[in-house]
């Protein structure tokens, strides 16, 4: 689990299936600081990361376990009332929140593994 504010490899990007969202926890420095959750999306060689909060009402985006996207595989979808948010930026494009995005979370490949530079959000 990687410290907050340390860009750290999170995993390969093979263990993540090209089209889906895997859900992870970062540790914060010094344990002060709740953990973050957040969420990856692989989309080919590509990987987005976000808080996985909704902006709706802050709840966790998966329905269960590291199922984030609508059925069609297009979209992450909040399980709490199915808003829909594009994958390349986070903005809502349908639900009770359109026009408000997830919060982004630095993420990039390198080598293959996924990396993130966990930047705690404001809210
Ligand atoms: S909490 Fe996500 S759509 Fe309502």
């Amino acid at each position: 689990m990687p410290e907050h504010g340390e860009p750290e490899p999170l995993c390969d990007l093979t263990e993540i299936p090209d089209g889906t969202g895997r859900g992870f926890t970062l540790r914060q420095s010094g344990g002060t600081e709740a953990p973050l959750d957040v969420v990856v999306v692989r989309q080919g060689d590509r990987a987005f990361g976000y808080v996985n909060s909704c902006p709706h009402a802050r709840s966790p985006l998966d329905w269960t376990p590291d199922r984030f996207m609508s059925l069609d595989g297009q979209h992450i979808q909040c399980a709490t009332h199915g808003a829909l948010f594009q994958v390349e930026d986070g903005l809502c494009v349908q639900g009770p929140c359109v026009g408000r995005s997830l919060t982004p979370i630095p993420t990039r490949v390198e080598g293959g593994r996924v990396i993130v530079v966990p930047n705690r959000p404001r809210r």
